[in-house]
């Protein structure tokens, strides 16, 4: 359990911090709406199968001006072509931003404002990554070893997963020729 009057916490790699406050599980069932190929979904949840896709170990602080601290996990692999991703989610709070910061593995940040502007970034070990507010944001995991980040963010965010849910993202990234590829969301609905 967290010591509240304790402020440091420590990186454990793929086992995320410790001590933290929370830690949430996404399994494929939870995210069975999420992943473009429906058919593999369901071909992988109705054979027993209910693979983890990410964990986000969390301390969160109450008071405005303080910062959150989250680490994320996302495991390797894919989804039919479709790798690994977290829901992803706009902020409650739309004058909040957030930092990511790569401990190790590698991936992609993807980020989209309710405009439909939409943006990519790299992110790996030592990438410090700006999510401006106003944009949702979901990162993937592109490569074969956990993908691991920090995400610094203010206590008053709020996380809106229902939004993004409703629209996709306009891009998804998918394998092509064995290579991770950012291709069209065919799901995608404009706001
Ligand atoms: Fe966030």
């Amino acid at each position: 359990m967290l010591d509240r009057g304790s402020y440091t916490t420590k990186i454990l790699g793929s086992g995320g911090i410790y001590p933290y406050e929370s830690k949430i599980e996404r399994y494929l069932s939870d995210m069975r709406d999420y992943f473009i190929d429906r058919k593999a979904v369901e071909e992988i949840l109705s054979s027993g199968r209910n693979p983890l896709i990410y964990v986000v170990y969390e301390i969160s602080r109450e008071l405005r001006g303080e910062l959150n601290v989250g680490c994320t996990v996302i495991y390797p692999g894919k989804i039919g072509d479709e790798y690994h991703f977290t829901k992803g989610h706009f902020h409650s709070n739309v004058t909040t931003g957030e930092v990511y910061i790569g401990v190790s593995g590698e991936g992609l940040i993807l980020m989209q404002d309710k405009n439909g502007a939409f943006n990519v970034g790299e992110i790996e070990t030592g990438t410090v990554v700006y999510v401006p507010p106003g944009f949702a944001h979901r990162a993937v995991n592109t490569g074969k070893t956990e993908l691991v980040f920090l995400a610094v963010y203010p206590s008053d965010a709020g996380h809106d997963y229902e939004t993004i849910m409703r629209t996709g993202f306009a891009k998804i990234v998918v394998e092509r020729g064995g290579r991770p590829t950012l291709i069209d969301n065919p799901n995608y609905r404009r706001i």
